[in-house]
């Protein structure tokens, strides 16, 4: 085999002549002089190594493209140095023996104007170099079959590479399955996670209990818009897959080299399940709770499937009741799936019933658990205990780490990396995939017009995602199985928007997955871009087209002069024009960061073709400006990763948010932390009011801070230099919660400088709400000084 290694390395000294669009990128790639073009004549040969299937994929391809099927040549090669180089108008599959020392996935691809060789030594390898073809085909689509003459050698970084899809919320049927998964293959993922239970919807055919589906399946409404919602549609909403159907998608998949982890929740977001069996509640006479606000359809008695989006309190009861429906569920589930892995969920389980509950107390007593997360831990390992006495293991979402992690858990990090570091650090197997950069339910545009989740997860910032921690040792990192991307359905009504989601982030995600880590390179991947749409045009599948949108950012002026409109675009063909308010009717061409005159004035901006014609997205923005805008602002507490603004001249952007999370990045975000922020007015003046503008969501965890306090300085060492003035003064204001309010004001006429404002963070979420015992966000978007 020495010789397969050494003609590698001739082939690699290829002249590279220009780009060819592969998505993910391979570990080297070349491009060749010439193409090879298939004809009805073209023969396929192969070594005796090969599979009718191997043989079946390659020609299943060529009919796609084609229209025909290639015959097999009579001749086969006996051995790797015995490939025919004279014979032309041939494609020569070359299956490497087992004993050889390369990565199962592995494939190379070389075509010349003769030939085309494809060599591997899995069904895996050929599957993957039959991705790349179908891709260096793409010509092809558009008249004959022609490969451009290449030499390709490649395999994938990671072993795991996963798209999630939760079908829950909203319900896709088995043929968008089966294309989600297509997507999946096209772009070598080799796994797909599929989030079949929660509390919107049981989707898993279960024999045993056929209320899961037959009531667990169905949900009487739906809310109308983003949570809390502006009604209810009162639309019975549902559907399932019966178990033949799930065989046939895992057999599908199983086709794709793509191994499906099925989902079943627990022990929280168990509504639906709790509808359909009651006794699985730790209060089975007690009706769910619906707040008096959500709009509702049907009735609100009983246990009821749920018609809105969040974290429910009524979870499964750790009673042997619910361990035996458990371990009954997963024996008709495991069988399904032949994946290693059963995902048992473990995220966003709210205590509250535990706490309540007489069994769960003494349950926690008598097994002497330390509390309640105790008693998720308990929970975990009795599941992972059963899972694993059938061959299986267990993965769940990083709260399986509270409380003690199961022995032979792996764990999905997905509030940030925290949760996959640890478990690496305990010798635990991760998936990363956190919200920061995985989650494909987060807005790809600042200006998205259709309604999502909020957070802003930009295509730049999927591709940048590493997913080995730099704190990692090597014996750690190897823990770290690959990454994931997410699909939360709350807002993805329908499969066009799965794919408006998933398009073009997945592609950029594959590449962190596959590619190696010194082939990433974002400014190649853009240039692969063009392409990679045309080939998503021509399989008329959605995509955002966010990347060319126009961007625009507000930047400070230099020496805290005021606030600049920045406006950016992909497209250099066309100009930006402006107007600078409502009513300037005077197209302006833009050159430079445009300074907005007028307060309260909209300015708009969009791409002018030569032609005159709008091109893509308008953009709109009021400013608002008074005496903190632009000026110099430090805070004493960094925001989430999840809600970064711009950093602290957010507040003082001249931006006051109007559309709530819809324009998250407008905010900074503090979980569990105070706002503490002062600001350089740079001179002394006359102050009259200062406004505080946040946002109360109690249902998304954000609530309003619970004391405004502001501190105002002559100077900034606490007035002790001050020659004049007034001494230095505080006030505050202690906040009234579910007021229905976005701005607190604090009056009091003051000469100063400097301001300082404190918000305390509300704390932890009181019982009987959303994201009860856990910390508060705080939301701010604004300073505002008069
Ligand atoms: C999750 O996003 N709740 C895992």
């Amino acid at each position: 085999m020495k010789k397969y290694f050494s003609i590698l390395c001739l082939l690699l000294s290829v002249k590279c002549f220009s780009q060819l669009n592969i998505v993910p990128m391979p570990i080297e790639i070349q491009k060749g002089k010439g193409e090879f073009l298939i004809t009805s004549k073209t023969k396929i040969s192969s070594n005796s190594l090969i599979t009718q299937r191997e043989y079946d994929l390659l020609n299943t391809l060529i009919k796609e493209v084609l229209g025909y099927k290639l015959d097999k040549s009579p001749n086969t090669v006996s051995s790797f140095e015995s490939i025919p180089v004279k014979d032309s108008n041939l494609i020569i599959l070359f299956k490497l023996p087992k004993n050889i020392l390369i990565n199962d996935e592995h494939y190379s691809l070389i075509v010349t104007k003769n030939q085309v060789r494809i060599l591997y030594k899995t069904g895996a390898g050929v599957f993957y170099a039959i991705q790349t073809l179908k891709q260096l085909l793409s010509k092809s689509f558009e008249g004959k079959g022609i490969i451009p003459a290449c030499f390709i050698t490649d395999q994938a970084r990671f072993k795991y590479r996963g798209m999630h899809l939760d079908v829950a919320r909203h319900f896709y049927p088995v043929a968008f399955i089966k294309k989600y998964i297509d997507y999946l293959a096209a772009y070598k993922f080799n796994t797909f996670h599929w989030h079949l239970t929660d509390d919107q919807g049981w989707r898993i055919e279960i024999k045993k209990y056929p209320l899961l589906t037959q009531v667990g399946g169905f949900r009487n409404g739906t809310i109308i818009g983003r949570y809390p919602g502006k009604g209810n549609d009162s639309i019975s909403y549902g559907g399932f897959y019966t178990q033949q159907q799930i065989k046939e998608v895992v057999q599908y998949a199983a086709d794709r080299y793509i191994d499906v982890i099925p989902e079943i929740e627990m022990p929280g977001h168990a509504s639906a399940a709790i509808a359909a069996y009651p006794q699985l509640s730790c209060f089975p006479e007690e009706d769910t709770k619906v707040l008096p606000s959500t709009p509702w359809a049907g009735s609100r008695k009983g246990k009821q499937v749920q018609q809105t989006w969040g974290v429910f309190e009524d979870v499964f009861a750790p009673t042997d009741y619910t361990f035996n429906f458990l371990q009954n569920v997963l024996d008709e589930v495991m069988p399904l799936f032949p994946s290693k892995y059963i995902h048992i969920g473990g995220d966003e389980c709210p205590k509250e019933s535990w706490k309540r509950s007489p069994f769960c107390q003494q349950l926690i007593a008598a097994n002497n658990l330390k509390d309640e997360h105790g008693l998720q831990s308990y929970f975990i390992q009795r599941i992972e205990k059963y899972i694993n006495s059938k061959g299986k293991k267990i993965i769940g979402w990083d709260e399986i780490l509270e409380g003690g992690l199961a022995p032979n858990a792996a764990v999905m990090s997905w509030r940030g990396e925290e949760g996959g570091i640890e478990a690496a650090k305990q010798n635990h197997d991760v998936v990363m995939t956190p919200g920061s950069h995985c989650y494909l339910d987060h807005s790809q545009s600042k200006n998205e017009d259709s309604v999502t989740i909020g957070g802003y997860l930009p295509l730049e910032k999927v591709y940048s995602y590493e997913p080995v921690p730099a704190v990692l040792n090597a014996e750690q990192a190897k823990h770290i199985l690959g990454a994931q991307g997410n699909v939360w359905t709350e807002y993805i009504k329908n499969t066009s928007k799965v794919e408006y989601m998933i398009f073009p982030r997945m592609m950029a995600l594959s590449e962190v997955l596959w590619s190696p880590k010194e082939k990433r390179n974002w400014n190649d991947f853009e240039k692969r871009l063009p392409g990679v749409f045309k080939r998503l045009d021509r399989e008329k599948t959605n995509y955002s087209k966010a990347y060319y949108d126009l961007q625009a950012t507000v930047i400070p002026g230099a020496n805290y002069d005021g606030v600049f409109w920045k406006l950016e675009s992909k497209n250099t063909k066309d100009k930006i024009v402006y107007l600078l308010g409502d009513e300037d009717s005077r197209l302006n061409i833009y050159s430079e960061p445009i300074r907005p005159l007028l307060t309260n004035y909209e300015c708009t901006a969009w791409i002018q073709s030569s032609d005159s014609k709008k091109i893509g997205n308008q953009l709109k923005q009021k400013f608002s400006f008074n005496k903190a805008t632009g000026k110099k602002i430090t805070i004493a507490n960094e925001p989430s990763v999840s809600y970064p603004g711009d950093g602290a001249f957010t507040l003082v952007n001249g931006v006051q948010n109007e559309k709530g999370l819809s324009k998250g990045n407008e905010f900074l975000g503090f979980l569990g932390k105070d706002l503490d922020a002062t600001i350089d007015l740079g001179a002394v003046m006359d102050i009259k009011k200062v406004t505080l503008h946040t946002l109360e969501q109690n249902g998304s965890w954000i609530y309003l801070p619970s004391k405004v306090e502001v501190t105002y300085l002559y100077s900034i060492d606490t007035g002790k230099n001050a020659l004049l003035g007034p001494p230095d003064k505080i006030l505050s204001v202690d906040v009234v919660q579910g007021k229905n309010i976005s701005k607190i004001e604090i009056y009091g006429e003051q000469r100063c400088r400097y301001i300082r404002v404190v918000a305390k963070n509300y704390g932890i979420i009181p019982s009987g709400n959303p994201g009860a015992g856990n910390a508060a966000w705080l939301f701010a978007d604004e300073i505002e000084v008069e």
